[in-house]
């Protein structure tokens, strides 16, 4: 099932390897049969360069688009990656069929209960293909893990993996870890109950499991006791994933993001004396975007004191578009910004700027003109956009924060606090920010950027490491 060139890149007896569904590289196949390489960012990219080239590291990830499978085919690779070319179609069911639409679904308590799950054949299936997924990933490691390696497994689609390389390869020292939260215990046993066992056993085959937060780690104990009896022995681990200060810092003054500031000014108008809420995202069902707009359009209904002198920026862009409820919540966020916009927009000013196509450097420019972060996940890991405004912002941001977000636990103290479905306290919310003294607005931002970058992505990732190898 999985296919590999012969010259690829793999080498044979890695000592660090990173499993994950989502590799640090994506191939671009061009009209005219050329592949373009883009190499990605990230916390586990920046650790794994912190362990240094020296270091006989590999990253295991799955081939995702035509592009990762030509260039799997032709034998195209980076130094340091094993790409998998799983069958399309089992990839499919396995990533968009289960990890997705289920697996997402029941940690972000993304349900609309009376209808849905309902797991009949068609589920069956695709866990088929999730479990034929997970084990190309495990025989792939065994392959290239030298003796006594450390292999670093990432997130839920590869929750069996730790099992099933224990089974083949009981030298490794195995560890997984959870970007997302972990579903409470009346809400994971929704999932059919062998495959609820199935998962849990599957993940306690590692020696170690890390979690955002304290919350995300107790949640998963508590699933194990329910249905396991007990962890069986699995250490558990929390570690904070923190903003890369020295990165953001850098990169967000340089040109191109000054163009951007530049843009988005103008587009913004009023001269400088408009107020901005910002918000950062991926177009998630879990990012709650709808209600945020919601709660924006309430505070221009309540008080009609803020008409022309705030303006929203809203970023959502494009995420997992292969699945039409994904297709649908995207139309959302756009039809409410329309609504909003012709409700109350003026020949001179335009309440939402909403943009969809990604612009990394855009992002930068929105996060240090802020005057309000709007981060109101109805359920998030951790949320790093939370952590970065504070990091880049120019004058001081206020930051109305998800209680449900991972990064509540370390931000709590200096974020206006929301429960994410309370659009009028959400609203509420907006007004206090918006309103907070320039002075303590800079205080509570240099005290909420101190604690977002703590830990930043290298020591996260070597601490991890550092406790999976401890004698
Ligand atoms: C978010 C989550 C990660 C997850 C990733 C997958 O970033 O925090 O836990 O691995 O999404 O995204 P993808 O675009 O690969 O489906």
């Amino acid at each position: 099932m999985v296919s590999e060139a012969s010259h690829s890149v793999t080498r044979a007896g890695a000592q660090v390897l990173v499993a994950s569904n989502r590799g640090p590289v994506t191939y671009s196949l061009g009209d005219d049969g050329t592949l373009d390489a883009k190499r990605g960012g990230g916390g586990l990219v920046s650790g794994l360069s912190a362990i240094g080239d020296d270091a006989d590291a590999l990253w295991v990830c799955s081939a995702l688009g035509e592009g990762d499978r030509e260039a799997v085919r032709r034998g195209v690779g980076e130094p340091g990656v094993r790409m998998l070319d799983i069958d399309a179609a089992v990839h499919a069911d396995a990533y968009n069929g289960v990890a997705n639409s289920v697996l997402w679904f029941v940690h972000h308590m993304l349900y609309q209960t009376p209808l849905e799950p309902a797991f009949g054949p068609e589920f069956r299936a695709q866990w088929a293909s999730y479990e034929a997924y997970n084990r190309a990933f495990a025989e792939a490691l065994a392959e290239s893990a030298g003796p006594g390696a450390a292999v670093l497994v990432q997130d839920y689609h590869l929750a069996l993996v730790p099992g099933m390389l224990r089974e083949l390869r009981a030298d490794l020292r195995i560890g997984h870890f959870s970007h997302t939260p972990w579903a409470p215990v009346d809400y994971f046993r929704m999932l059919p109950d062998d495959i609820a066992e199935r998962l849990l056993r599957g993940m306690l085959g590692a020696d170690r499991l890390g979690f955002l937060t304290g919350r995300w780690a107790d949640a998963f104990t508590a699933c194990c006791v329910a249905v396991l009896g007990g962890t069986s022995g699995t250490r558990i681990g929390v570690h904070g994933l923190g903003a890369d200060a020295d990165f953001l810092r850098e990169r967000s003054r340089r040109a191109d993001v000054e163009e951007r500031l530049a843009a988005l000014r103008e587009q913004i108008g009023g001269d400088g004396t408009r107020k901005v809420v910002v918000r950062v995202d991926r177009t998630e069902l879990s990012k709650n975007i709808v209600r945020g707009l919601h709660a924006y359009r309430l505070l221009l209904d309540e008080r009609p004191e803020w008409r022309e002198r705030v303006v929203h920026v809203a970023f959502a862009y494009p995420s997992r578009q292969d699945l039409a409820v994904y297709r649908d919540y995207t139309a959302e966020v756009s039809r409410v910004a329309s609504a909003i916009n012709s409700a109350y927009g003026t020949d001179s000013w335009m309440p939402v700027i909403l943009h969809v196509k990604d612009d990394f450097a855009r992002s930068l420019a929105a996060y240090r003109l802020a005057d309000v972060a709007l981060v109101n996940p109805i359920r998030d890991g951790m949320n790093l956009v939370a952590k970065e405004v504070p990091v880049v912002s120019d004058e001081g941001c206020a930051l109305v924060l998800s209680r449900e977000a991972g990064a509540f636990e370390e931000l709590g103290d200096d974020a206006l606090v929301v429960n994410p479905y309370d659009v009028s306290g959400t609203a509420q919310a907006l007004h206090t920010a918006l309103t907070m003294p320039s002075a303590e607005r800079a205080e509570r931002t240099k005290r909420l950027a101190a604690s977002a970058t703590s830990l930043p992505p290298s020591q996260w990732f070597l601490d991890q490491l550092q406790a999976l190898t401890a004698p």
